[in-house]
């Protein structure tokens, strides 16, 4: 007999086997119907679920149960057609669906099972989302301290801004200070030097009233003898030459005093010999070491002529005879300071200042031009000498310094700079 599901005739349908007992076929057609109806609305709602879920893996299995659910739903629906009609083809073949999806589900659910199996429970992911919010708690209250942190932080920065800008305010003032200091000393020295002069012609001036006094009472009580006019005009003539010496001194004193001063207040540009200004400038320290068996032994050519600042360069010498007086020959009975200078070519010239003092140990020698630098901390040093004069020599005079040292073999600052000074400087010596 040929293959055959359709057109087969004398077939009965499945309530002529139930006999048609009503209690029996109407509990298989009723239990049928229910069966089929659950099934589709299982079917249905997990249609419904997987179209919201994300995942792949359960939109996968929710797929295949909906379809699996749905194709059984369908054999019992089936069930309930054949009690009265034969199509026992039909349903063969909603059968052989339904065999078809069950086995494909069956098949494909136990390679996903791992999977399956690895998906967290509702109460793992509960605990995760705790664990989550704990950290997220965390993380916020770790933000909150962050935040308190960076204001902190900008707080202290402020304060270190504030600070630093009060240092610089005090460094700056120091730096006057330390200027002020070397024109303080400028002054003492220029009056000291024209006190001697400035005395002798009050001595002079002095005795010489007297000798008119003297000359006036002899004119009223006697008769005046040629010999006592003869004294009395050699007296005159030689207190009016001690007069005048004198106060030739203070002149010129003060005239090459002037001129310093006037340097040292401004930082006047100007064409200047550099041996005379040496000159005019130590004349004006000479004071500070007169006194004692210390010397300054100068040695510098005419004619090196300057377009520079002689009125920082002033400075620079002035700080660098403060520090020998101060450190290098504290303590020593006699002690030698030396200024020289030499052309380099035709465009720069070389000083040379040089001790022979104590020295300065070699770990020290790096710092000394470090502003606030001093071994005499409460003792009379800034520590700003050779900062200034480092300043000068590099922002005014545009030019460098260096420092030869060791301990016991005094100090000599080699000083080179251009003869004509860059213009466009700014001066904040
Ligand atoms: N001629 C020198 N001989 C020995 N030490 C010196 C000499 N000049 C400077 N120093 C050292 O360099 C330091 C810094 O000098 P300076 O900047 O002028 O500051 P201060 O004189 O105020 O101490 C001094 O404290 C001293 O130790
Ligand atoms: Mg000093």
């Amino acid at each position: 007999m040929p293959f055959q599901l359709f057109g087969l005739e004398g077939l009965a349908p499945h309530g002529t086997c139930l006999l048609w007992i009503s209690e029996l076929f109407w509990t298989h057609a009723a239990s049928d119907a229910l069966i089929s109806a659950a099934y589709a609305s299982i079917s249905i709602s997990m249609i419904l679920v997987i179209r919201k879920r994300e995942d792949a893996l359960l939109r996968r299995v929710g797929a295949f149960f909906a379809a699996f659910i749905l194709v059984c739903g369908s054999s019992h629906a089936m069930d309930i057609w054949t009690l009265w009609f034969p199509d026992y083809g039909a349903q063969a073949l909603v059968k052989v669906a339904t065999a078809t999806v069950s086995v494909m589900t069956a098949i494909l659910l136990w390679p996903l099972m791992p999977r399956i199996l690895a998906l967290p429970s509702i109460a793992q992911l509960e605990a995760a989302n705790t664990a989550l919010n704990v950290e997220i708690a965390e993380r916020r209250q770790a933000e909150v301290r962050l935040a308190a942190y960076a204001d902190e932080l900008k707080r202290s920065n402020r304060n270190l801004e504030q600070t630093l800008s009060r240092l610089d305010q005090t460094r700056t003032q120091l730096l006057h200070s330390e200027k002020m200091a070397s024109l303080g000393g400028l002054v003492a020295g220029i009056a000291h030097e024209i006190n001697t002069p400035v005395g002798n012609g009050i001595t002079v001036a002095s005795s010489l009233t007297e000798l008119v006094k003297r000359f006036r009472l002899r004119i009223e009580g006697e008769a005046i003898k040629r010999s006592h006019l003869e004294t009395f005009a050699a007296d005159v003539e030689e207190a009016a030459g001690l007069l005048s010496t004198n106060l030739e001194t203070a002149a010129g004193l003060v005239q090459s005093f002037k001129q310093v001063a006037a340097d040292q207040t401004s930082s006047q540009r100007r064409r200047f010999d550099l041996g005379e200004t040496m000159d005019e400038i130590v004349a004006t320290l000479r004071p500070r070491f007169k006194r004692t068996s210390f010397a300054i032994e100068i040695g510098i050519p005419p004619g090196i002529v300057m377009e520079s600042y002689p009125g920082p360069l002033g400075q620079v010498v002035t700080n660098l005879v403060t520090n020998s007086l101060l450190h290098a020959f504290e303590g020593r009975e006699r002690g030698t300071m030396t200024l020289t200078a030499a052309m380099v070519g035709g465009e720069r010239v070389t000083i040379c200042y040089g001790d022979d003092g104590v020295g300065i140990p070699r770990e020290l020698r790096e710092r000394v031009f470090e502003p606030f630098f001093t071994t005499r901390q409460g003792s009379g040093g800034t520590g700003l000498g050779l900062h200034v004069v480092y300043n000068i020599i590099t922002n005014v005079l545009g030019g460098s310094i260096t420092l030869q040292s060791a301990v016991g073999e005094g100090v000599k600052f080699i000083i080179d700079v251009p003869l004509t000074a860059p213009t466009l400087v700014q001066s904040n010596a």
